[in-house]
């Protein structure tokens, strides 16, 4: 590497999502701090995030409600004590929030206005309109740009964490990242590194998730010997707004499904199939407020009973004016397509959403790996079991932001590790030197294959799995690997090279593989993870899928 591409900081921040950014700003009272992202500061899933932030801010609810909530969403495999915490601690960080700029909607009362969402037995997401995420992204991203102990790194790819053995633990020493704009290979170098890299989205062809979302974080914890958890439950979000089912399409395909927030649900709207039929309630007495596998299951079936494309949700039976004020932005979308949402019903097709495992944490985001935190998607802490509750995301990343600010401050002061010690392990890395011709080639060919892998994971591994397909998916998967590195190997591509698009690819190969290989563990139906093999809930199956550095799965 060249010199004066190594940067030293007390802490180095992987992501810029509402973890990142809220967890940025509190260590930044204690040291300097690098936030790493991968595009623009503000693309991040934070910032497609409609719907709210879940939390009691309400006399008549409860924690103990809230609880009993977001453990029957999660199939009972929720990690209780954790429920507890974030359910616990998320009003006050909802009010610091406020406190720093947070712009939320009010009632007529003057009280935050509380929505409600599928699963959840009280009115309790506080929320932006339709566009709640924005909100919060905006207030922390200004905050971060005015603090002048945090220095912000757009543009900068995270290749692989830099780790060394002390004794027998595994220690985080940053990370190496390939400036996307330059295409410097820059390293960064910390006693404390947060990982809160966000979601694995596009290893599924549609997904409400920014193209950014490509597991990169899953990916480089799995490398760096950190312990990966509860893969197999990918949440597919049950209305995405079916780009089929539009009377004008969209010019060109979409990076990501747009979203109809479950909050259109919460306040009302109904889901039909084609013949204009009420299904939900054949299938869940909590109908359209059932959790979001029941609903995405249900819409699933019909369609494939049916043999048709998308289904219908229908607000238009609201008044207008709440509609609008409501989801102003659902709205503009919808009539750029021309579907006025105050009079007609909105095509809709699951999508996948939300990666509720991840990198396994501890109460306070710590990791098995030694000064590696980890907060937000990326992170498994067990609130979200074996499905997440309805805006139980960002009250997560809030919650586990602020907790892992003391041990990372703590990690940081006592550590006495040399940083610049020699038996480091991190994959030697050079910015890609081939011709631009060659590059183009192994560009296109690389989307070509990311493709292949998307619908693999859709046809094989999508809302309804078996073993079968599970296992056709890992043969496939594992195929389609050998052939990509082996064409590289053909184009010149040397082991050490780093570009954009291999980098994604490589880690949407590895979420992939986790993925099957935990729901091949699984031999029950729990939550998001539904197979027709072990049609059953099994109480004696109420354990995390666990992933150990050596690539052993378990579930026990
Ligand atoms: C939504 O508005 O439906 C998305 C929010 C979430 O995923 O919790």
């Amino acid at each position: 590497m060249r010199d004066g591409s190594t940067k030293y900081f007390d802490f180095t921040v992987i992501g810029s999502g509402v973890a990142g950014l809220r967890y940025a700003l509190e260590v930044a009272k204690h040291g300097s701090v690098a936030v790493i992202t991968k595009a623009e500061p503000h693309e991040s899933n934070t910032n497609y995030a409609q719907g709210g932030v879940s939390a009691v801010l309400c006399p008549r609810d409860s924690v103990e409600s809230h609880m009993r909530d977001t453990i029957v969403a999660g199939a009972y495999l929720c990690d209780e004590e954790t429920v507890r915490v974030v359910c616990t601690e998320g009003p006050d960080r909802i009010r610091e929030l406020i406190a720093m700029g947070a712009s939320f909607d009010h009632g007529e009362d003057g009280n935050l206005h509380l929505t409600r969402e599928g699963g959840h037995s009280h009115h309790r997401i506080v929320h932006a309109a339709d566009m709640t995420g924005k909100e919060i992204e905006r207030a922390l991203l200004e905050a971060v740009v005015n603090d002048p102990n945090i220095s912000v790194f757009e543009h900068h790819f995270a290749i692989d964490l830099l780790t060394c053995q002390d004794g027998s633990d595994t220690v985080c020493l940053g990370v190496d990242t390939l400036n996307t704009e330059t295409r410097e290979v820059i390293r960064f170098i910390s006693k404390v590194t947060l990982l809160a890299s966000g979601g694995a989205g596009h290893t599924y062809p549609t997904t409400t998730n920014p193209l950014v979302a490509t597991g990169d974080g899953m990916a480089m914890a799995h490398r760096a010997q950190a312990v990966i958890s509860n893969m197999e439950f990918v949440q597919f979000h049950p209305t995405a707004l079916a780009d089929e089912g539009l009377p004008i399409k969209p010019t060109k395909p979409r990076e990501n499904a747009f979203l109809i927030s479950e909050a259109v649900r919460g306040n009302g709207g109904i889901l039909y199939n084609l013949s204009m039929e009420r299904f939900m309630p054949t299938y869940d007495e909590r109908a359209e407020l059932a959790p979001r596998d029941v609903v995405a299951r249900s819409i699933d079936d019909q369609l494939k009973k049916r043999n048709e494309k998308y289904v219908l949700l229908d607000i238009s039976h609201k008044p207008r004016e709440k509609i609008l004020s409501h989801f102003p932005n659902i709205a503009t979308v919808c009539l750029q397509h021309g579907v006025d949402i105050t009079r007609h019903p909105i095509p809709v097709v699951p999508a996948a959403h939300y990666m509720c495992g991840g990198v396994r944490a501890g109460l306070q985001g710590e990791t098995n790996v030694q000064g590696l935190f980890v907060a937000g998607e990326v992170a498994c802490t067990g609130l979200h079991g074996a499905n997440r509750l309805a805006s139980n995301s960002l009250l997560e990343a809030l919650v586990f932001a602020r907790r892992a600010v003391q041990p990372s401050i703590d990690h940081m002061k006592s550590s006495s590790l040399d940083l610049t010690a020699s038996n480091w392990w991190c994959r030697p890395v050079a910015p890609v030197s081939l011709r631009n011709d060659i590059m183009h080639k192994i560009v296109t060919k690389t989307g070509k294959l990311r493709k292949e892998l998307q619908s693999i994971m859709w046809r094989y591994v999508g809302i309804v799995r078996s073993t079968t397909r599970l296992e056709t998916a890992e043969q496939k998967i594992g195929e389609l690997e050998a052939n990509w590195e082996e064409y590289l190997f053909r184009q010149g591509w040397e082991p050490t090279m780093v570009g954009l698009e291999a980098c994604e690819m490589r880690n949407l190969f590895c979420c992939a593989k986790l993925v099957v290989s935990s729901a091949l563990a699984r031999h029950e139906s729990r939550g998001l993870h539904y197979t027709i093999d072990f049609p059953h809930l099994e109480e004696s199956k109420r354990l995390p899928t666990i992933i150990f550095p050596s690539s052993t799965v378990s579930t026990t």
